[in-house]
């Protein structure tokens, strides 16, 4: 994977990620230097903050998490709201595995109710509708998927859930979508569809961008 350009000036995201996130365990800092070795697409550490502190005021009883990477954004979520009943879809196990390691490391594998699938984000939503009682989505897998994501769970979620999407400034590409760019093309498809369908919705202009709003 190329390297994806940050929004912010040169050297501030990995300052506000290494000097001004408050994170609940040094193992979060274990896990960034992992996924950055191993050229793993993660939320940043602001992302995770921020996604922790809204389930913290929000309290979900269930998270749906699709794209659970190596877990780190699961834990931040964890830590937010530890009543959470967390599912966490992925169709890369080995990887994703790799969160009962690090819930182990951080000394909260016991603590935690959390259900991981491994499959296609799509062919699970589809199969089953076990995600409609859930109260808070969490979007974080291939761009190319969110305009389908957002059309299966939008008319179908329950009311008063929330939504939150990552990488909806999309490495600043919102700017100039490509249009020979599929992923561009997702993005810029799932705001006019947010735009045209939610009534109210807040952009934190965090990491790469998180969309948050409610039904
Ligand atoms: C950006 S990473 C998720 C990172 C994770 N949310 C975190 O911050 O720790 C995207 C993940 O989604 C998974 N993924 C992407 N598209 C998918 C799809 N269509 N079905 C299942 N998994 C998918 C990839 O395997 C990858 O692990």
């Amino acid at each position: 994977m190329k390297p994806r350009p940050s929004i912010f000036i040169e050297g501030l995201e990995p300052f506000i990620d290494t000097d001004l996130v408050c994170k609940p365990s040094p193992v979060f800092s274990e896990m960034e230097a992992y996924a950055k070795e191993k050229n793993i697409p993660i939320v940043t550490a602001a992302t995770g903050g921020v996604l922790s502190h809204l389930v913290s005021f929000l309290k979900p009883k269930t998270i749906l998490e699709l794209g659970t990477g190596l877990g780190y954004s699961t834990l931040w979520m964890f830590y937010g709201s530890k009543s959470s009943k967390i599912v966490t879809v992925d169709r890369h196990e080995e990887q994703a595995k790799l969160l009962e390691v690090y819930a182990e490391k951080m000394g909260v594998k016991d603590q935690m109710d959390v259900t991981r699938v491994t499959g296609s984000v799509l062919e699970t939503l589809e199969e089953e509708m076990f995600w409609i009682d859930t109260d808070f989505y969490f979007v974080d897998c291939d761009k190319i998927t969110y305009p389908k994501i957002f059309q299966t769970l939008w008319p179908k979620a329950k009311k008063g859930s929330s939504f939150v999407f990552d990488n909806v400034l999309w490495h600043g590409r919102v700017l100039h979508p490509d249009p020979k760019k599929p992923s561009d093309m997702a993005v810029m498809e799932l705001w006019n569809a947010v735009k045209s369908q939610v009534s109210d919705y807040t952009l934190f202009p965090v990491g790469d961008g998180l969309l948050f709003f409610r039904k």
